[in-house]
């Protein structure tokens, strides 16, 4: 599939980051909806993928009988880029989020968009929008989601014939309200998240759905985050609703985090792991019980949206295991923090080649 001549022509006219006029100043910009000026859409139809289209109107016409409305057949991905100082735009590591969609379509029995498109895609969409880019020095980034869904009408449980991909993007800021600050977990006990041999490791809707309800109970005892055990045993630990977990041992100088058939493989734990192995630590990739909590300085939450967010205590029932204090920012969470944020901002040597340029 190649891209339309028009839709290049488009791109090529690019304002810079930042100058888009919002209702809200780039630094408090948080984690929510906001309109931008478009999103990109590719149609499969009759086995084979149409051409990409960026399209103004957020609304999609979509047949009562798609089966990512009845069966849950759809997948999305979640990826940033960053304005650096001269103005150039940087995706953070979208090869990664290719290969990622690639799996979560293959289990889905989706048709898989072509690593080269989905950077392609990207990237079109990512220069039709720069005005949405935060600028740099606000701390945002453009949020980019890619989306994929069974839009072909089925009532029999098969597969659709007709597929949507499209990739929105939004200008994003912190997810949780108070920034790079310790929050407190709670354990999911009444509810698992994913099975052993389940969807757990791929990026599909209904993991999604399944975690609201556990997730507001959560946020209504005073929990902005919760904490999945593994559902066959509930004495390892998994991982958070929307981010991988990572315990740090200072006294062993170890970075360790669950090795899981249910967990979502997190791109920014990988990259956190490289940096970490590269300041020395040990890295773990292992069965965490839970109890393990007890050896931990520092917990992190890590993922595209939450980016690196301190846990100032998990709490299980009537165990509560403490991070520090719960109010600093453990030194070995600001280390992995700073270096991941100044290469992504263009402040430090992209020395692992992680940043793309638009
Ligand atoms: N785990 C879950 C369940 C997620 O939804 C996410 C977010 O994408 C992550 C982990 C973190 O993955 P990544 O670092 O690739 O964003
Ligand atoms: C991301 O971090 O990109 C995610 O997809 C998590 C999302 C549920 C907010």
């Amino acid at each position: 599939v190649r891209f339309s001549r028009c839709l290049r022509a488009a791109a090529t006219d690019c304002p810079l980051p930042g100058t888009a006029k919002l209702d809200v100043d780039w630094k408090d910009l948080g984690f929510e909806f906001r309109p931008t000026k478009s999103h990109l859409k590719l149609e499969y139809k009759d086995g084979a993928w149409g051409k990409p289209e960026l399209v103004s109107e957020p609304y999609i016409k979509l047949h009562i009988g798609a089966t990512a409305l009845h069966y849950g057949q759809a997948c999305f991905e979640g990826l940033k880029a960053f304005a650096h100082e001269d103005n150039s735009v940087h995706m953070f590591r979208p090869d990664e989020n290719a290969k990622r969609l690639k799996s979560s379509c293959e289990r889905t029995m989706m048709p898989v968009v072509p690593p080269e498109l989905f950077l392609e895609a990207a990237r079109e969409v990512v220069k039709d929008n720069m005005a949405y880019v935060p600028p740099y020095g606000s701390n945002g980034a453009m949020y980019l989601r890619p989306l994929m869904f069974g839009s072909g009408p089925r009532i029999g449980l098969q597969p659709a014939d007709e597929y949507t991909f499209l990739i929105m993007v939004l200008p994003v800021g912190d997810y949780y309200k108070d920034g790079l600050a310790p929050i407190p977990a709670l354990v999911i006990e009444d509810y698992d998240r994913a099975a052993p041999r389940g969807v757990g490791n791929v990026k599909v809707a209904g993991n999604y759905v399944a975690d609201l309800l556990p997730n507001m109970e959560g946020k209504k005892k005073g929990f902005p985050i919760g904490l999945y055990l593994d559902s066959s045993t509930q004495s390892t630990i998994e991982e958070f609703s929307t981010s991988n977990f990572i315990g740090i041992n200072k006294k062993e100088k170890k970075y360790v985090t669950p090795k899981s058939s249910s967990v979502l493989p997190s791109i920014t734990n990988k990259s956190l792991m490289d940096l970490a192995k590269d300041g020395g630590w040990k890295v773990e990739q292992r069965e965490i019980p839970i109890k393990e909590l007890e050896t931990f300085e520092e917990v992190i939450a890590c993922g595209t949206a939450v980016v690196v967010t301190p846990i100032g205590k998990v709490v299980k029932g009537d165990d509560i295991y403490n991070f520090g204090d719960g109010k600093t920012v453990g030194e070995t969470t600001m280390e992995l923090y700073t270096r991941m944020r100044k290469i992504q901002n263009g402040e430090e040597e992209d020395k692992f080649g992680w940043n793309v340029q638009v």
